[in-house]
């Protein structure tokens, strides 16, 4: 079992995320904690009360985490392709509420990591400003995090916020620069690079949603995300469920370590991952960023699906 805690902007493609992290065998899920992002805070943490008590997963402490960037504030949210209620507009499809949240973010993870007794995989599939704030403030507990998974950042494809940035890292890139450059956690990274290669198409939500209500309401946000993530041909990203899978099955992506830098200046590449593919010049601290090439992406697909569905 992979002991497991999800920092989370739901956000539809987060929900598929934390559906996976509840319905996975192999998944320990022992919190989860609510950031601003693709909608603000309150709506973020609204929906992850949504999808915990839809999932039966009341028990799994909730925390309340960052409403705003570290420095600069928020210019623009993805309510474009999340809708404004953040689960494409069918929010009412998810529910019953779960708990009230357990107390603050930092607070909650830093329970989890001082009672565990083993390394817990902290996934991080939002902006990165509490993940940055948790080790600036608790750096005693950074090794007590096993191995952190982030989505976000693009390596070489460009942007889907500017033209070089990805929303995770762009929403507050100094935390991301923080975490991913500064800090020292084992990181694993998975860009856009990956998460625009594995998407899914009509016919394979149209499976998920004959699979049961909880697969129904996931399918069901297709019409707003659909139309805001579509990458052509009718097939959308699920990022934050391609991550969640690495985070709970280590080695499901083919991986690379790379150096990283997060361009946090006020221009055009604001928000931009640097990563030096030609490994020559020291940039920034090498992570693990998974990429399309050697991971089996059919495989990802397919165990998306299978345990999504709540297929044996
Ligand atoms: C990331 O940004 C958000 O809109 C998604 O939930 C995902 O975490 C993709 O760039
Ligand atoms: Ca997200």
């Amino acid at each position: 079992m992979t002991p497991l805690v999800i920092d989370t902007d739901p956000g539809v493609d987060d929900a598929y995320a934390i559906a996976l992290a509840a319905r996975h065998a192999a998944a320990d899920l022992r919190a989860v904690t609510a950031v601003f992002g693709n909608v603000d805070l309150a709506t973020t943490t609204t929906n992850a009360r949504r999808l915990l008590g839809m999932l039966g997963r009341g028990d799994v402490p909730l925390g309340v985490g960052a409403e705003r960037p570290l420095i600069h504030p928020v210019t623009q949210r993805a309510a474009d392709v999340h809708g404004d209620d953040g689960l494409g507009g069918v929010a009412d499809r998810f529910g019953p509420l779960g708990p009230e949240p357990a107390g603050r973010a930092l607070d909650v993870i830093a329970d989890v990591l001082e009672t565990a007794g083993e390394p817990v995989v902290l996934a991080a599939i939002g902006p990165l400003t509490d993940v940055a704030l948790l080790l600036a403030t608790r750096p005693d507990l950074a090794e007590r995090i096993g191995r952190l998974v982030v989505m976000g950042g693009s390596i070489g494809i460009g942007g889907n916020v500017s033209a070089g940035a990805e929303f995770n890292v762009w929403s507050d890139p100094e935390a991301a620069r923080r975490v991913l450059v500064e800090e020292r956690v084992p990181t694993t990274l998975v860009p856009l690079d990956l998460t625009h290669v594995v998407t899914v198409d009509r016919a394979w939500l149209e499976a998920l949603a004959a699979s049961g209500p909880v697969g129904e309401a996931l399918a069901a946000t297709r019409t707003v995300y659909g139309r805001g993530e579509a990458l052509g041909a009718d097939r959308v990203p699920i990022h934050d469920a391609v991550a969640l899978l690495e985070a709970i099955e280590p080695g499901t992506l083919a991986t690379v370590p790379l150096e990283v830098e997060v361009d946090t200046s006020l221009g055009p590449c604001r928000g931009m991952v640097l990563a030096d593919r030609r490994g020559r010049a020291p940039l920034g601290r090498t992570v693990d960023v998974a990429l399309p090439e050697g991971t089996d992406v059919d495989g990802v697909r397919r165990s998306l699906f299978r345990c999504l569905a709540g297929v044996p």
